[in-house]
């Protein structure tokens, strides 16, 4: 079906839960990622990026229902982001994803976007 969104290529909802459910599990246990999350429950960050996740991959648009528009530069704009932290939170992602075993090709896809996503984030340098 040439309409089907990338959401429902690699499993829909089903997939996201899983993926970010898996990256907010290495990030309860990581040293340089946790400090930076200000709420003890990681729950509500959890469903913030699934929500996000879905919607930019074609799925339902609960994220801009909720939280509007996106605008993760300036969301991100209160944590200090340097390449430390682009590094942890990839090999956090790279565990979610990896785990899934998505084909070649969407696994390229999808990660292209979070390696670029995450390049972007980067707000500190040296
Ligand atoms: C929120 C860290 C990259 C998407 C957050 C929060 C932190 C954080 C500490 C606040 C948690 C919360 O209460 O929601 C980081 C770090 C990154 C990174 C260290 C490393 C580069 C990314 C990337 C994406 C992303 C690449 C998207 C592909 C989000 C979203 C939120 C969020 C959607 C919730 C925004 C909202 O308030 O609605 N991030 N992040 N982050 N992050 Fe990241």
């Amino acid at each position: 079906q040439p309409s089907a969104t990338f959401f429902d290529e690699i499993g829909g909802h089903a997939t996201f839960s899983r993926i970010v459910h898996r990256f907010y599990e290495v990030v309860a246990q990581d040293p340089v990622l946790r400090p930076l999350y200000p709420e003890e429950d990681l729950g509500p960050a959890e469903q913030r990026m699934l929500m996000f996740l879905e919607q930019y991959w074609g799925g339902p648009r609960t994220y801009s229902e909720r939280r509007g528009h996106p605008r993760l530069r300036m969301r991100h704009s209160p944590f200090t982001i340097g390449q430390r932290e682009r590094d942890a939170w990839l090999a956090a992602m790279a565990q979610a994803v990896d785990a899934e075993h998505l084909s070649p090709e969407a696994h390229e896809r999808l990660w292209s976007y979070l390696v670029m996503a995450a390049d972007s984030l980067v707000n500190t340098h040296g």
